[in-house]
């Protein structure tokens, strides 16, 4: 794995958008694309670059099942607001919170990412080693799957609604094993609170206790953290 330490997450964002540019040049054509706090620095300067995602897809790791597309606080929503509304993309596969029958949800999902297999997969990590919406025990070879979040994700995530209690207890996510097949994957984290995760990431064992841990056997990988999240290597 590549690992470049940058000095902030603008800093972060900037390189991250260096290198979706070096991919889009050389040919991709399908963006796995992240929510959270993380890749809003790298969305922002996509949103400013010369860069036309017109004849591109884009699919998003996760969404929150319950949530309608047009709730602010649905994975819809963000994209939409961050990048979608000023780089459109040919079409923007997410899935579809509102689908209440889990099994074709999932079903349809994991087709779209057979259909389109993915040349840059953008991730974030979570504090507990969490990638798209995989907790720490799901197997390496996971497919898209409805999620019931762990209460530290809960938590973590509660920062962004009025009332903790607002949270979504599911999520709809790709698995482990679709991230993987993923040609180039690009991690980001920044802050501290992301510094232990990064550690057991990295230098850790290769375990589904902690899922980001997978990625030590995928061949291409780029990590972009700040200084904070680098503390501990
Ligand atoms: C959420 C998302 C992940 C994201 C992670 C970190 O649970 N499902 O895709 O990477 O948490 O979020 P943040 O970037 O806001 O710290």
């Amino acid at each position: 794995m590549e690992v470049i330490v940058v000095k902030d997450k603008v800093a972060g964002g900037k390189k991250a958008a260096e290198i979706f540019k070096q991919e889009y040049e050389s040919g991709a054509k399908v963006f796995g694309l992240a929510t959270g706090g993380t890749p809003e620095t790298t969305y922002a300067e996509l949103v400013k670059s010369s860069l036309d995602f017109s004849d591109a897809i884009s699919i998003n790791l996760d969404e929150y099942v319950g949530l309608a597309k047009d709730d602010p606080q649905s994975y819809h929503y963000y994209m939409q607001e961050h990048l979608f509304k000023d780089k459109p993309f040919k079409h923007s596969y997410l899935p579809n919170g509102k689908e209440s029958d889990a099994k074709k949800e999932t079903a349809r999902y994991h087709e779209v990412i057979e259909t389109h297999p993915i040349d840059l997969q953008l991730l974030g990590i979570g504090e507990n080693g969490h990638i798209g919406f995989n907790e720490p025990g799901t197997p390496f070879d996971s497919t898209t799957a409805k999620i019931k979040l762990t209460d530290s994700t809960i938590k973590a995530n509660s920062r962004y609604f009025a009332d903790p209690t607002d949270v979504p207890q599911y999520a709809y996510s790709m698995g482990i094993g679709e991230i993987m097949q993923a040609k180039h994957i690009l991690l980001e984290a920044f802050g501290e609170n992301k510094a232990q995760a990064v550690k057991e990431m990295l230098e850790g064992e290769v375990t589904p206790d902690v899922p980001a841990s997978v990625l030590q056997k995928h061949p291409k990988v780029t990590v972009i953290v700040d200084e904070a999240a680098a503390k501990l290597l």
